[in-house]
């Protein structure tokens, strides 16, 4: 991703997160942190963006900090195509661990993460603003066979 790709993406993540939806500031703000600490990648269809990602990197530890697809091309396999990519881009730089926050109530993203081989491992009381939604924790070893990517734990679509 790319500060040319910011309208798409920013037309997405309102339409997708709402209320909690990131900035254009803070967007822009975390692109500016490629490649040292930040991945952010696109899907494009010839219609232009329909999913993207964000990864960060430091000191050994991986955080997904974001995966969204647009609501039209649910359940095709793109956001399970982002996961792997944001994997295996943890794994080349050389983290041993990756972690995420997830909102408990929702159900499809933690389903895809749990088929990427995440467990839960706690839960932060009230983490999404404003709504005050908690957030469960998840986490997954990484390995250097990571940075190939691969299909699903338990079986890609
Ligand atoms: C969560 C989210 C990223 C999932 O993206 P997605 O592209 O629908 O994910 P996938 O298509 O890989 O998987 C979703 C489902 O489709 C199924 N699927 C995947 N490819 C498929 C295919 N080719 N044919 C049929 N079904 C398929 C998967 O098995 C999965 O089923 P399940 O939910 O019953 O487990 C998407 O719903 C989204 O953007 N949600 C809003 C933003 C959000 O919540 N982001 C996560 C924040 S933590």
């Amino acid at each position: 991703m790319t500060t040319a790709d910011l309208d798409s993406v920013l037309e997405l993540e309102v339409a997708l997160f709402g209320a909690e939806a990131w900035s254009r500031q803070m967007l822009a703000g975390e692109l500016a942190q490629q490649p040292d600490s930040r991945y952010y990648v696109v899907a494009e269809d010839e219609e232009g963006i329909v999913a993207y990602a964000g990864l960060m990197t430091a000191g050994g530890q991986a955080d997904v900090l974001t995966i969204a697809v647009a609501t039209i091309r649910w359940g095709q396999g793109i956001g399970s195509e982002l996961v792997a990519a944001l994997l295996a881009e943890a794994a080349r730089r050389g983290c041993t661990e990756i972690f995420l926050e997830v909102r408990a109530d929702n159900a499809r993203a933690q389903r895809l993460y749990q088929r990427w081989g995440f467990t839960e491992i706690g839960i932060r009381r009230g983490y999404y603003q404003p709504s005050g939604t908690d957030a469960i924790v998840m986490r997954r070893d990484l390995a250097p066979a990571d940075a190939v990517a691969r299909d699903a734990v338990g079986g890609a679509p």
